[in-house]
């Protein structure tokens, strides 16, 4: 028998300021767009905001329903419009961001774990690495470089073979 080790590396900024132009912008974006989560049972707006490589920027909001379990959360709302819009655009870089209506909004956040199924299938299907970067509206922001790296030993299409 043996152990084995999973281990990944991602960059901390204390801020957005010490972020290039781009990112910071694509956060800020997220940022802005946290006001048009549907989020009244949480009162937790969740943003995110994708840079596709043919250079669109697409958003996307957490919407939630009074039957709980059908709200979707901003990130698989982002995917769908995606994989809609530009079916298999890879997506470069992801920034998601949140606004809790009730709490402090300063420390990263990262998705859930039905997300991160759906962003590493989204991954493979477009052929390339989704870059995320994990914040609130103000503090640190982490920058991943691959939603894979957020779901170690995966279920994939792979299993169903
Ligand atoms: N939520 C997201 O939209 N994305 C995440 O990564 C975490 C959670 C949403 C789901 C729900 O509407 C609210 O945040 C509180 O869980």
């Amino acid at each position: 028998m043996k152990v084995e080790k999973y281990k990944f590396s991602y960059t901390v900024y204390q801020s957005d300021k010490e972020m290039n132009d781009g990112d910071a912008s694509l956060l800020q974006q997220a940022r802005k767009v946290t006001k048009k989560a549907y989020a009244p049972y949480s009162r937790f707006n969740v943003a995110c905001a994708a840079r596709l490589e043919n250079g669109r920027t697409v958003i996307g909001t957490n919407q939630e329903n009074a039957s709980y379990p059908v709200g979707i959360c901003a990130e698989r709302a982002l995917l769908a419009t995606v994989g809609t819009q530009y079916a298999d655009e890879p997506i470069e870089t992801l920034a998601v961001t949140y606004h809790s209506l009730d709490g402090e909004s300063k420390h990263p956040i990262s998705p859930c774990g039905m997300c991160r199924q759906a962003l590493t299938e989204y991954e493979k299907r477009s052929g390339k690495p989704i870059r995320l970067i994990l914040s609130g509206m103000e503090g640190q922001v982490y920058v991943i470089n691959t939603a894979k790296d957020l779901l170690p030993l995966a279920f994939s299409d792979e299993d169903l073979a």
